[in-house]
């Protein structure tokens, strides 16, 4: 262990006490400006920034992002059929959308490949998937919808890129390769559904991040988020992605936490 000389400490401590009497009433104005100026959005910011417990993520997935008609709760079978489940005759299409920057480990990202296998192992069994796979740029795996199986094969093989967040190419290529492509073979008649998985704000192209999302959203697509991390900033970013807050929006703390939500998510039957 260093040994630090004693007349150090009192030099810092003398600087730490400077620093406070300057500082000090400095940020106690702004907090009062900002508490008078932005109390409603500090309100909603607060609430946001509220990670909920597992079993309710995993209680949102099931309802709004897989549409099934049971739930954790109660396990009923059928419960009344509502805006949100489907009709048994249309067929889900889902893109994964999966950011393999730079910011997220190896050993996480395979977390997140995972609890990915578990979303679709949980899913029915009819639903169709591509698979996007993105970092400084954008890849689209699966030129052509695939099936469940194809799907839980496909995601193991996914390679992290590691780069930038080029999230706004990635909804492109959405766009431009899948949804606005009668050959990528997804049934028109289902809805259309894009789960990004990420952990951070995109920071290439980012200006056209929310407009790109704005675009896809305009085509009828429903844009569902898993945010990995504390994202102490970046929320807004997440929240103008998201079609909705309540529905469409899903915090987990790492990808241990998202592997544990979808094995929270009972198998169907
Ligand atoms: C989640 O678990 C808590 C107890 O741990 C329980 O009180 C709550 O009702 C559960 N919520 C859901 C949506 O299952
Ligand atoms: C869905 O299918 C089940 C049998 O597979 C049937 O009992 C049920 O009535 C169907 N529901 C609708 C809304 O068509
Ligand atoms: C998918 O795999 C399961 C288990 O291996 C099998 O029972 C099922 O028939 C397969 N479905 C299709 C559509 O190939």
């Amino acid at each position: 262990m260093e040994l630090v000389p004693v007349n150090h400490f009192a030099m810092r401590y003398k600087v730490l006490f400077a620093f406070v009497l300057f500082v000090g009433p400095t940020s106690f104005v702004f907090a009062r400006r900002r508490h008078s100026n932005r109390y409603l959005s500090n309100a909603i910011d607060a609430e946001n920034l509220k990670i909920p417990a597992s079993n309710v993520t995993a209680e949102k997935i099931m309802r709004y992002f897989l549409r099934r008609d049971d739930s954790l709760i109660t396990r009923r079978s059928k419960r009344q059929i509502g805006e949100e489940t489907l009709p048994n005759n249309t067929i889900n299409n889902v893109i994964y959308v999966i950011d393999s920057s730079n910011s997220i480990r190896e050993e996480n990202f395979q977390k997140g490949l995972r609890a990915l296998v578990y979303l679709t192992e949980k899913a029915r069994p009819d639903t169709l998937y591509a698979v996007v796979n993105f970092a400084t740029d954008a890849t689209v795996l699966t030129p052509k919808f695939i099936s469940e199986n194809e799907t839980i094969a496909l995601l193991p093989t996914v390679k992290r890129k590691a780069g930038l967040t080029n999230t706004q190419e990635a909804l492109q290529v959405c766009k431009d390769k899948l949804f606005g492509s009668a050959l990528s073979g997804f049934d028109p008649a289902g809805p259309k559904n894009v789960l990004l998985v990420t952990d951070g704000l995109s920071n290439m192209g980012k200006e056209l991040t929310l407009f790109k999302a704005f675009n896809l959203k305009g085509d009828g697509v429903e844009i569902f988020v898993v945010a990995v991390g504390g994202f102490s900033f970046g929320m807004q970013e997440i929240l103008g992605l998201a079609s909705s807050t309540d529905r469409h929006l899903y915090r987990v703390m790492d990808m241990e936490s998202f592997v544990q939500v979808a094995n929270l998510i009972p198998s169907l039957q």
